[in-house]
């Protein structure tokens, strides 16, 4: 039974992964600031789920969790996610990110642990040139967010092409579906439309981005790591398709007749004044050719799996 290190694994992505992870029966320790609900009842219903409370940038507290747990792999979540919290905290974003991320290389170095999967973002792209994009895209990432995990990819590299380890980045792009804890579409929608709360958002229909369901990415990121080596060190993990938010809405009103949502035409806006770059689709040739990749949901049934999730209670 494999010992699986999840950074991040009380985040979203980190503990749809746990879960993954443990319903297949590998042991799996999560470390994060502190632990969710969520997490707590994936350890009660699984006992080969471990928590581990940490602070990605100190030392200690990071190396106590390799020592203890002694991990073969570790899937690198942990960060502080998004452009809008970047920006709030430029500083913060540098050092848990980048110098996180050291640490956990080099934890991996002192404990012998080869095999990383780091999750990466669409965002070390910075402005898309076209409207689907590979991962041989040119990476000019222009907020602090983006900085940081380009240039943890790039320590990465070094550190791989230094030390021998084997190392994975998952460019996903927004992800979505139960869990995702900031407020952000389609989430937004389908909240307002679930609560009967009208949700007009003034502009931005006309902004596309691929959105991705949590469960192929959590697919993709398993069959990552799964494999000892990559053939090549990085894979978009997305949909493949990038639709516009003004189709989002579309299709929850279809899912949620007389929901009170609608969005303006235009570009979208993060917050006042913040605005996402040119984004669109990630190809994912490479992943399923190379990874086995295979999403399971377009937007339609990601929407409506999301939707029946919330309706259950769930996320
Ligand atoms: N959600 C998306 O749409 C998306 C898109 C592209 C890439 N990603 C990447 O996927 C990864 C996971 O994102 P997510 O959506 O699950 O985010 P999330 O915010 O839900 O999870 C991140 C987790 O990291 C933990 N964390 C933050 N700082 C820490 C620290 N100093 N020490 C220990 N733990 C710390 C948080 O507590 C949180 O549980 C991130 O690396 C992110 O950059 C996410």
């Amino acid at each position: 039974m494999a010992t699986i290190l999840v950074t991040g694994g009380s985040g979203f992505i980190g503990a749809a992964v746990v879960e993954a992870l443990a319903s297949r029966g590998d042991r799996v320790v999560a470390f994060d600031l502190v632990e969710t609900q969520r997490l707590k009842d994936l350890r009660a219903a699984h006992p080969h789920v471990t928590f581990s409370a940490g602070e990605l940038t100190e030392w200690p507290q990071l190396a106590q969790v390799f020592r203890h747990s002694r991990p073969q792999a570790v899937i690198h979540c942990a960060a502080i996610v998004g452009v809008v919290n970047s920006l709030a905290s430029p500083i913060a974003t540098m050092r848990v990110n980048v110098e996180g991320s050291l640490n956990v290389l080099a934890a991996m170095r002192l404990f012998d642990v080869c095999r990383l999967v780091n999750l990466s973002t669409e965002e070390v792209y910075g402005a898309f040139t076209a409207d689907r994009i590979d991962e041989s895209h040119p990476c000019r990432p222009s907020k602090p967010y983006g900085i940081s995990k380009y240039a943890v990819e790039q320590l990465c590299r070094d550190d791989a092409a230094t030390y021998g380890t084997s190392i994975t980045h998952i460019r996903t792009c927004w992800v979505y579906g139960p869990g995702l804890p900031r407020p952000r579409v389609p989430k937004t929608l389908i909240d307002g439309a679930l609560e009967g709360r009208p949700m007009h958002i003034p502009a931005g229909g006309d902004f596309r981005v691929d959105h991705v369901y949590i469960a192929d990415v959590v697919q993709g990121i398993v069959k990552a790591v799964d494999k000892a080596t990559t053939p090549q060190d990085v894979y978009h993990i997305a949909s493949g398709q990038a639709p516009s938010l003004a189709e989002i809405v579309e299709i929850v009103r279809e899912l949620v007749p007389g929901a009170d949502i609608a969005i303006g035409p235009g570009h979208y806006a993060f917050a006042d004044g913040v605005e996402p770059v040119r984004k669109g689709a990630l190809d994912i040739s490479r992943a399923r050719r190379e990874l086995n990749y295979s999403p399971r949901y377009d937007i339609r049934s990601g929407l409506e799996a999301y939707v029946d999730a919330r309706r259950r209670g769930i996320g």
